[in-house]
């Protein structure tokens, strides 16, 4: 009798398993795994037609406005923020650069750097029009505009985010003049190794600067090809500076190989750092050889590398920067019960 009860039940489940699964029918007869996911469709229409704004760098504005270390000394956050996943209670991806903008977008390093304000202003109406969180939005907005690139890897993205944060305290988000040893402890507060500030960097590939030195043209990029998803801006960054795009005069800049080309103090220094150097150089492939004679210093034996490396660590750490870390809170969480115990 048992082994008939068994039998049939296996026998249903395999016979719910058969039936394909309802697609739910969303806008313009696309259709998704879960009707929950079809704005998400129309987010896109939306932003692909009416925005101008870009897209990029609030993700890692939002993302990285957190901090375990200070969360520790008692200066930021409490703890329930860390018994939830990432990103759904006021950590990480959160959207509190949109929910807060009128305290995050005044600190220093967005003032001066990068006009965060205008971003934000830009895309909370969208968010606000779809009933979607902004740590989500943010986080879309943010894969979408990658993907606009020739050559670009599809970001993953997860949405879920709570509309809840608090706002983050100043000084978490780098400074293109900031000493590469503040940077890396910055990123190793927020749980990102060298290695991985390299691969988010890939980002810089089609970035370009309008705030850090705002006499020249908006939009002077950081490679020669700023509209491609390529390797080019590793490679520029390693070519001996010739010159500035305007006087020269602002902080965070260094000179740049090309007229009309922009570097960052920042992106030089992390290209030549020795726990970077190689990653960095391995973005860019080819004869290594030729680069450690001709260009600088590798600390070590640069392996070769492709395009799709380069996109596979970028979407890695992409997708670690807007979604997980849970495994961080859970350990934070561990330390915190094993010092309160
Ligand atoms: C050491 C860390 C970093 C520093 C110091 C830095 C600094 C900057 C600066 C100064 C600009 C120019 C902003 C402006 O003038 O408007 C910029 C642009 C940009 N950054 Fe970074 N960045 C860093 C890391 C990142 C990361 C991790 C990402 C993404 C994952 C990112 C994405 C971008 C994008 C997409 C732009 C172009 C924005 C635009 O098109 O207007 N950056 N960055």
């Amino acid at each position: 009798m048992q082994f008939t009860f068994s039998a049939a039940f296996f026998a249903l489940v395999l016979a719910a398993a058969a039936v394909p699964t309802k697609r739910a029918a969303c806008s313009n007869g696309r259709t998704a795994a879960h009707a929950s996911c079809c704005v998400w469709f129309d987010v896109l229409d939306d932003i692909q037609e009416n925005m101008y704004a870009p897209l990029g760098d609030l993700t890692f504005h939002d993302a990285i406005g957190f901090s375990p270390a200070l969360f520790f000394e008692g200066k930021f956050g409490h703890i329930r923020l860390y018994l939830l996943p990432r990103g759904t209670d006021g950590d990480d991806s959160d959207g509190s650069i949109m929910a807060h903008s009128d305290v995050e977008t005044l600190f220093p390093v967005q003032l001066t750097c990068a006009h965060i304000d205008d971003i934000v202003d830009a895309q909370r109406p969208f968010a606000i029009a779809h009933k979607v969180s902004f740590g989500d939005f943010i986080q879309f907005a943010g894969a979408v505009g990658v993907s606009n690139c020739a050559g670009a890897p599809r970001l993953e993205f997860l949405a879920g985010r709570l509309n809840f944060s608090i706002a983050s305290p100043p000084g978490l988000v780098p400074d293109p003049f900031d000493p590469v040893d503040k940077i890396i402890a910055r990123f190793a507060d927020a749980g990102f190794a060298p290695n991985e500030i390299v691969d988010l960097l890939v980002s810089h590939t089609i970035a370009a600067q309008d705030h850090v030195d705002p006499t020249i043209p908006v939009r002077t990029p950081f490679d020669s090809t700023p509209s491609v998803f390529d390797a080019q801006f590793f490679v520029g960054t390693l070519l001996v500076g010739q010159t500035f795009p305007g006087n020269g005069s602002n902080q965070g800049e260094v000179v740049s190989p090309l007229a009309g080309e922009f570097r960052l103090q920042s992106d030089f220094a992390i290209a030549r750092d020795p726990r970077m150097a190689c990653e960095w150089q391995s973005f860019i492939g080819g004869n290594t050889q030729y680069w450690n004679t001709n260009h600088l210093i590798c600390f070590c034996c640069c392996p070769s590398a492709n395009h799709g490396t380069m996109t596979t660590k970028f979407r890695a750490a992409m997708s670690k920067m807007s979604t997980e870390l849970k495994n961080l809170s859970e350990a934070l969480l561990l330390r915190e019960m094993y010092f309160t115990a």
